[in-house]
């Protein structure tokens, strides 16, 4: 797999400004959307802790809000001593959107560490296609 280097400058430049005051944790995100752009987040933590967000979804709301539903690969970018790979809850943010076979890379100051297609982060998901189109009416 060739480094993606547009996603990793893109996470890197968003990682800069994480909001970070509680954990000390700052972390960068980028997703690339099936037109080729690439949209970046950050993680924005809250005093009231819970309602702090992660960078992953950060950049899937903005991939969402530029009209894109198509994720074809992620990146996070962490100091860690070990590889950032997205937490539980943003895995499964990232499959409404993304397809087992998309690459999730994590990387460091070193640049990309480890690259996992996101079907081996969350095996055996629930996603879009568990609702059949009889499932979708209102009334059951
Ligand atoms: N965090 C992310 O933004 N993405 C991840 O993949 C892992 C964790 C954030 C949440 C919190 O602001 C900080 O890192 C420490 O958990």
């Amino acid at each position: 797999m060739i480094a993606p280097e547009d996603l990793l400058a893109a996470a890197r430049a968003a990682r800069a400004h994480a909001h970070a005051p509680y954990s000390g944790f700052a972390v960068g995100a980028a997703v690339r959307g099936a037109s080729g752009r690439v949209y970046a987040g950050c993680n924005v933590e809250n005093a009231a802790y819970p309602q702090g967000l992660c960078a992953e979804s950060v950049a899937i709301g903005a991939c969402v809000a530029a009209g894109e539903t198509e994720i074809v690969e992620a990146l996070v970018v962490a100091d860690s001593p070990a590889p950032t790979t997205p937490c539980g809850a943003c895995r499964q943010r990232l499959r409404e959107f993304a397809a087992d076979e998309a690459p999730i890379h994590a990387a460091d100051a070193d640049g990309v560490r480890a690259t996992y297609p996101l079907g081996s982060l969350l095996p055996h998901s629930f996603g879009p296609s568990h609702f059949s189109p009889a499932s979708r009416k209102a009334s059951p």
